[in-house]
């Protein structure tokens, strides 16, 4: 970083805008398999709370692939810079004192991490959506897992680059037979607790 730039405080705190909406904020990170449900329980998990009054935003990583993330693709370093780049937007939300959802594959360990150490320690929620790669190539509701069997897409998560499982997620949702329905309650369940 260079030397001649300097932080400046913000009269606001964060806590002060926690206060303000009556609520703490804190980021919920989905990770998972792609087809696992990620999004989808993101999306539905994000409007329950936002229903009842909760400061909720969704940063999706396909979503942001189109945008602030279009130069990056799948190979190792590309993805460390894409969960970079959402966990520091992630943590502009949660500095404003919102509730943030991210929902991206975020395959390697390390630089979920990485992510993970740029919170304070109750902010980071780690959520692993749980499915088996067979059950995700069954869905293949974008017909990617196809396309990557074919080699018609390099470094495929799950296919032809590594998953990594989390150790100790705060969060579990098994949604290999577990319905969406239910997924949606018991992540909200969880998180209204911490909010
Ligand atoms: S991450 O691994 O860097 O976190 P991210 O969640 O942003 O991935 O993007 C994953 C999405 O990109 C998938 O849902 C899928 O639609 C699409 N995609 C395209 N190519 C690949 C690939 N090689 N591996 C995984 N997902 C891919």
């Amino acid at each position: 970083m260079d030397n001649n730039i300097t932080w400046h405080e913000t009269s606001l705190t964060k806590q002060e805008r926690q206060k303000n909406n009556n609520h703490k904020s804190l980021i919920v990170w989905l990770t998972g398999l792609s087809g696992s449900g990620k999004s989808t329980i993101a999306n539905l998990s994000e409007q329950r709370l936002f229903n009842k009054g909760i400061n909720t935003y969704l940063l999706d990583g396909d979503n942001l692939r189109h945008g602030i993330n279009q130069n990056l693709g799948f190979k190792e370093e590309d993805r460390k810079e894409n969960i970079r780049r959402i966990s520091e937007i992630g943590k502009l939300f949660v500095d404003a004192g919102v509730v943030i959802f991210v929902a991206a594959i975020s395959p390697y360990k390390e630089d979920r991490e990485a992510a993970r150490h740029r919170f304070e320690e109750e902010e980071f929620i780690e959520v692993y959506v749980k499915c088996t790669l067979e059950e995700c190539e069954k869905r293949d509701p974008k017909g990617l897992y196809q396309k990557a069997r074919a080699g018609e897409i390099k470094n495929f998560t799950g296919i032809s680059q590594p998953y990594e499982e989390p150790d100790s997620p705060e969060v579990i949702i098994d949604t290999t037979s577990q319905s969406i329905e239910k997924s949606v309650d018991q992540l909200t369940h969880f998180l209204l607790k911490k909010i």
